[in-house]
C-alpha cells in the first residue's frame, strides 16, 4: 500500500498472553502487561475477549473507575453498554469503537446487552502524558460506519481506528502518543505495507489465520512485538488472517499503575485512591 518504506522491522518477541478474568468474572486474554508496558510505551494493557459461551462474559464490567489513561474498546462482535458517572452512555455493537479518555477521573460500568452469541473484541489501554493526567474525562461512541476502510488491489480491508495511513486518516488523533490503530483483513497470499516511523513501538496481534513478518510466523493468538529497526513492516498472509496493528510514540515518563490507576508516581497513586474513596471522582 505504501511503498515507500525501505525496511520491514522484524519480530522481536511472540507473546502469547494470559488468560484471566475481570470485571464481574469475564474471560479474556490479558496480552500486553506488566512488563511490556515499558517495552510498548505508550501502551499499558490489550485485553483480547472472544466466547460464544454466555458464561464467560454475561457478569460484563459493573462500575469500576479509571484515572491517568484512556480505554479503547473495539467490538468486533455482540453488544456492550457503556454508562459513566460523567453522563455519558452508548451502546457498542459489531465493528464499533467506543474512545474514553479517564483523565482526572470517572465511574463506569460495561455491560453486555446480549444473552446468546459470540462476544468478541479488545480494549486498549492508551496513557496519557503527565501533563493532561489530570485533564477533565472525555467519551465517545463511534459506530462502524463512521471508521474510514479501504479495500487494497490485493484485496487488503484495512480500517483505521486511529492514526493515518495512506490517505486515510482514522477517528482518533493524539498529539502526544500519535497512536496508530489499524484492523487489517488479508485473503490467504496476500501482502500489506505500512509505514511506521522509527520512534514509535509497535506490534500485532493476530485473531484469525497467520501472518509471516521477515521469517516469522505469528498465529492466531499471538502478539508480535515489531523491532524498532526499519520504517515501515510488511505482512504476508499465509492464510487467511486478521490482526490489529498497534503502534504509539513513547512518553518515556514513570509509569506506576494500581488496578485502574495509572500515574507517574506513588503520591498520586495514593491521591487516586483518597479520591475515589471520598467520592472525588466527579
Ligand atoms: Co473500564
Amino acid at each position: 500500500m505504501n511503498n515507500q518504506t525501505t525496511q520491514s522491522r522484524s519480530i522481536e518477541q511472540l507473546v502469547e498472553g494470559v488468560l484471566t478474568s475481570d470485571g464481574a468474572g469475564v474471560k479474556l486474554t490479558r496480552v500486553l502487561s506488566g512488563k511490556l508496558q515499558q517495552r510498548l510505551d505508550p501502551f499499558l494493557m490489550l485485553d483480547a475477549f472472544g466466547s460464544d459461551v454466555p458464561d464467560e462474559y454475561i457478569a460484563g464490567f459493573p462500575d469500576h473507575p479509571h484515572r491517568g489513561f484512556e480505554t479503547v474498546t473495539y467490538m468486533l462482535s455482540g453488544r456492550m453498554r457503556h454508562r459513566d458517572n460523567a453522563g455519558h452512555e452508548g451502546l457498542l455493537q459489531n465493528g464499533d469503537v467506543q474512545w474514553m479518555t479517564a483523565g482526572r477521573g470517572l465511574i463506569h460500568s460495561e455491560m453486555p446487552e446480549q444473552e446468546h452469541g459470540v462476544m468478541e473484541g479488545f480494549q486498549l489501554w492508551l496513557n496519557l502524558p503527565a501533563k493532561s493526567k489530570m485533564n477533565a474525562p472525555w467519551y465517545q461512541d463511534f459506530a462502524s460506519s463512521a471508521i474510514p476502510e479501504q479495500l487494497t488491489a490485493s484485496g487488503v480491508t484495512v480500517r483505521v481506528i486511529a492514526g493515518s495511513c495512506d490517505s486515510m486518516t482514522g477517528i482518533i488523533t493524539r498529539e502526544d502518543t500519535e497512536p496508530l490503530y489499524l484492523d487489517i483483513h488479508l485473503p490467504a497470499g496476500a501482502t500489506f505495507t505500512t509505514a511506521l516511523p522509527e520512534t514509535h513501538n509497535a506490534f500485532i496481534y493476530v485473531y484469525r489465520g497467520a501472518v509471516k513478518v521477515g521469517e516469522t510466523i505469528v498465529d492466531s493468538r499471538r502478539m508480535g512485538i515489531l523491532s524498532n529497526t526499519g520504517d515501515g513492516v510488511t505482512l504476508s498472509a499465509t492464510e487467511d488472517a486478521r490482526l490489529i496493528l498497534l503502534a504509539g510514540k513513547p512518553l518515556n515518563e514513570p509509569v506506576v499503575q494500581y488496578g485502574p490507576f495509572v500515574m507517574n508516581t506513588q503520591e498520586e497513586i495514593h491521591q487516586a485512591l483518597d479520591d475515589y474513596r471520598n467520592g472525588r471522582f466527579i
